[in-house]
């Protein structure tokens, strides 16, 4: 009997978060992940204890670092079922007060850094017929008006619309490109607004939600278990903005 082989996943921005869980609950499905971190922090140094050999440092805006870091994967691995881009800055401001700069930034940091990563997996993953996770927001769905995170949902929404047309495009090659939408999500490095507990009051589950609940839900959407699933939002959210 010929022995299946075993999975290989790229997950971004997983020096800590939601990407860190990712990881984490990939590897524990016997999953073989490679990592990547952009600033060398304690946390990235304890990344490649926990994923040795496999750790890569890359500033994923540049589709340089994207190529660099694929070939390495395809090099020692052979093969590449699923990318996971947990990569996705945060700003919190009114519109008048954003800046075109910040804006500038998050549509480089969450838009155009998975398209680089779509461009550079796209071959690896026909090849497997693999998958690809990449992150919204809770409500990323819907048009309606924010008023302290306007730019950095903006930049989300087009980072769906992109999602759901690389899903049409990849579909007739089996690849599935689906969006965890997170919201909120506490942790170590989070931004402080997730650690507001007014905030968790607005959640209809009262309660914010655990990085182990968002990688629950990537892995599902890596999984075979969803080999029907694609152009998906799938929240992570309790209910928020029901
Ligand atoms: N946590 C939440 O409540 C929440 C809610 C909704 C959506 N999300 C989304 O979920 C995803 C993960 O969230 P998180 O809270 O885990 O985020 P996070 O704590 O900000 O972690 C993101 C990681 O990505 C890395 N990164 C940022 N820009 C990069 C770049 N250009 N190249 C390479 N790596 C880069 C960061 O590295 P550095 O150390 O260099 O900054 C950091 O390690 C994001 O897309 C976020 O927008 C999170």
């Amino acid at each position: 009997m010929q022995a299946v082989a075993q999975r290989v996943a790229l997950v971004t921005g997983s020096a800590r978060g939601l990407g860190l869980a990712c990881a984490r609950r990939l590897a524990s499905e016997g999953v073989r992940v490679h990592a990547t971190y952009r600033s060398p922090t304690p946390e990235s140094e304890a990344l490649e204890r926990e994923f040795p050999g496999r750790v890569h440092a890359a500033d994923l805006e540049r589709a340089e670092d994207w190529k660099r870091v694929v070939d390495a994967v395809l090099a020692s691995e052979g093969r590449l079922d699923h990318l996971v881009h947990a990569v996705g800055e945060y700003v919190r401001a009114p519109l008048h007060a954003t800046g075109a700069a910040n804006l500038r930034r998050l549509l480089s940091n969450n838009v155009e850094s998975a398209f680089h990563g779509i461009e550079a997996t796209r071959a690896a993953l026909r090849s497997s017929r693999g998958s690809v996770v990449l992150f919204g927001c809770a409500g990323v769905e819907t048009t309606r008006a924010r008023r302290e995170a306007a730019a950095y949902v903006a930049a989300k929404s087009a980072l769906v619309v992109l999602a759901r047309s690389w899903a049409l495009e990849e579909a007739p090659h089996g690849v599935r490109i689906n969006v965890v939408a997170p919201g909120v999500v506490p942790h170590e490095h989070a931004s402080a607004d997730t650690l507001d507990p007014s905030l968790w009051q607005r959640v209809p589950m009262g309660r914010p939600g655990e990085p182990r609940e968002v990688a629950d839900a990537v892995a599902f959407l890596c999984s075979s278990s969803s080999s029907y699933v694609t152009g998906t939002v799938l929240e992570v959210a309790g209910g928020w903005l029901l």
